[in-house]
């Protein structure tokens, strides 16, 4: 059992995006382990209530509001529901993200706006509307999900690697902008991770699952892929008083694969 008090979340408001499936679900359930009270945004709205009837059971407190993160509509709703219901925001995890394992060549315009808005757009805007409430209840954390490909390149990838290479210095930008409102920003890079996300691309480059997913493990010096848990356990110490002097960084947690 975790020690709740330990990591300062008790009760703490969070907010996390792509929170119905993979990376985002495992940070919800950690953080409601902990005792914080968790608002799961995702655009899938049944895995989304699936996801929050599951960790009711566990008598863990959350909600689930539908929320594409690329909707300016959206992301204010989304800060009105937590203004009327909760007051404040203490934690924000912007992890929404889609994948496209495409050259600029073979890209449609279409791919390459849809990876860009979701996974660098969509952190812009739940942040724009959501540090404003943040800053007025004294501060808080925002964590926004990098990858490894944010920080050297990939193949394939091209819409992607520019996604995470953006949110990796938009990361340091709002870190600069919003430390004097006591609100820390960081990134979290995760390596391979095994996830709906991850087992798609083997989809997308028409290559076996397992092959994939070995190969993908392959060459880490702690030899395996990552678990959604593995990438939760970084952002949780990253929204927690364990980090408090620490913004504008960025969290590898891959296994040691870029080492
Ligand atoms: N899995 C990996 O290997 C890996 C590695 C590095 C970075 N990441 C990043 O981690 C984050 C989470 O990925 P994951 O692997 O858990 O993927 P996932 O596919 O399991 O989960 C992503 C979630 O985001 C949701 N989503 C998609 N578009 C959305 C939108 N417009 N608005 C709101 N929600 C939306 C999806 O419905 C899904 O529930 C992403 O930003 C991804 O790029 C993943």
């Amino acid at each position: 059992m975790v020690n709740q008090d330990y990591f300062g979340l008790k009760d703490k408001v969070c907010v996390v995006t792509g929170a119905a499936s993979g990376i985002g679900l495992a940070t919800a359930t950690l953080l409601g382990e902990v005792g914080s009270k968790v608002i799961l945004l995702d655009i899938n709205e049944a895995n989304g209530q699936k996801a929050v009837a599951d960790l009711k059971e566990k008598d863990f407190k959350v909600e689930f509001v539908r929320c594409d993160v690329t909707n300016a509509d959206d992301c204010m709703s989304v800060r009105d529901f937590v203004e009327a219901n909760y007051g404040a925001v203490d934690v924000l995890f912007n992890n929404a993200g889609v994948i496209r394992r495409k050259t600029v060549v073979d890209l449609e315009e279409s791919e390459w706006d849809l990876v860009i808005d979701v996974s660098l757009k969509g952190v812009y805007l739940l942040s724009k509307y959501l540090i404003p409430l943040m800053a007025n209840g004294g501060g808080g954390s925002i964590i926004n999900t990098g990858s490894g490909w944010g920080l050297k390149g990939g193949d394939q990838a091209a819409a992607y690697c520019a996604a995470k290479a953006g949110v990796v210095n938009l990361t340091k930008a709002m870190a600069i902008d919003h430390g004097p409102q006591n609100i820390r920003v960081n990134c979290i890079c995760p390596g391979d991770t095994d996830t709906p996300l991850l087992r798609s691309e083997a989809k997308q480059l028409n290559q076996q699952e397992d092959a994939f997913l070995v190969s993908s493990a392959k060459g880490r010096p702690l030899e395996r892929l990552g678990t959604p848990r593995d990438i939760a356990k970084g952002v949780l110490f990253l929204a927690s008083d364990l980090s408090s002097w620490i913004t504008g960084t960025d969290l590898i947690v891959d296994g040691g694969g870029l080492a």
